[in-house]
């Protein structure tokens, strides 16, 4: 029997601090929580990273005589405390390298890898919270150094990074039969490779072949669900709504997410549509999920676990498509 398809929940935005991770982490979690086999990708690189605002252990890895980190080695199964991660993250700080990257691994270098990320373990390679709740992170550098290789070469090569990011994800699959879902929380911005991501997800729906040198990711064996989150920011929901306006076409399975917003606003929100967008752009045509400000969603970064009162159970069904659809 063929492993079930392996759904790509992605949340990107036009501006920044929206509530991407924040929706990411509670996606991830609610996953988690419901006995799927998820990995979250922090695919932010411009250095807002999870693992320092997550609570999170980074994975023990097999090194070389000179402490340099194997990413083709074999999992130890071991995790090093939160106290730890800490030390090990501040020292990498200091450390000068080049070719392998000194503990603890970032996605960062699961990219920069190139082709080769396909073959790392990935099994290896990610990070838990601290009160493991059964989801596994693969967290992007904080550290000043790595964002600005990253963000140099991912500027001038944003195509690059969709073929590195594919061979990757075809890489987990094939090392993780069970896996069921990926989150990726991509960084601000809806041009470069947040662009790039929303491609591939558009190559997966209209069933389009990739460019040679890519991994055939088959429609079969691969699903997407692209979020754009946004707020009650003009400045925001414009940009929003002018993408998916624009990539309507080519993403017809796009929500817009209407973070923090407030009650009794909707005409407003209306109103504001119709003013930038004419009659053509009417708010009951567009798929949006409206989130509440939410307590549970400030306290996720602090706690391990979503506690399931009837906000959250309502976000997952708005984010997930069904009460129950995502039980084991
Ligand atoms: N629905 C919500 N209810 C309550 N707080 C929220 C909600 N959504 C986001 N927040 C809070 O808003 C802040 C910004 O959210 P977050 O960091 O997720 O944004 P982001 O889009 O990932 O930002 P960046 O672009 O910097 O990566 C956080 O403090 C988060 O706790
Ligand atoms: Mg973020």
């Amino acid at each position: 029997m063929n492993a079930p398809a392996v759904t790509l929940h992605v949340f990107c935005s036009a501006k920044g601090g929206v509530g991407k991770s924040t929706l990411s982490v509670a996606c991830a979690r609610l996953l988690a929580q419901s006995g799927r086999q998820c990995v979250l990708i922090d695919a932010d690189l411009t250095g807002t990273s999870l693992a320092d605002g997550l609570s999170l252990c980074a994975p023990i890895v097999e090194r070389d005589d000179q402490g340099r980190l194997d990413f083709f080695a074999r999992p130890t199964g071991k995790f090093m405390t939160r106290e730890e991660t800490i030390k090990a993250r501040n020292s990498r700080k200091f450390q000068e390298w080049s070719g392998r990257p000194p503990a603890p691994p970032f996605f960062n270098d699961l990219l920069l890898q190139g082709e080769r990320g396909a073959e790392c373990t990935v099994e290896a390679l990610w990070w838990k919270h601290e009160q493991d709740d059964g989801l596994r992170v693969l967290p992007s550098s904080p550290l000043t150094q790595d964002i600005a290789i990253a963000l140099g070469w991912l500027r001038e090569e944003p195509f690059e990074w969709l073929q590195r990011f594919m061979w990757l994800l075809q890489g987990m699959r094939e090392q993780l039969p069970a896996l069921s879902d990926v989150v990726i929380d991509l960084p601000p911005g809806l041009f470069g490779f947040a662009h790039e991501t929303l491609a591939l997800l558009s190559n997966l729906k209209l069933g389009k072949p990739f460019p040679s040198g890519f991994p055939d990711l088959r429609a079969e064996e691969w699903r997407g669900q692209p979020f754009i989150v946004t707020t009650e920011d003009r400045n925001d929901f414009i940009l929003a709504l002018e993408y998916y306006v624009a990539h309507k076409a080519k993403l017809p399975h796009l929500k817009i997410v209407l973070n923090r917003a407030t009650e009794g606003r909707s005409a407003w929100f209306s109103g504001e549509l119709v003013r930038h967008f004419g009659s053509g752009l009417r708010l009951e045509a567009i798929p949006l999920i409206r989130v509440d400000e939410l307590k549970p969603l400030r306290e996720l970064f602090v706690s391990g676990r979503l506690h399931m009162n009837e906000d959250i159970k309502q976000l997952r069904m708005q984010l997930l498509g069904g009460d129950d659809a995502h039980r084991p």
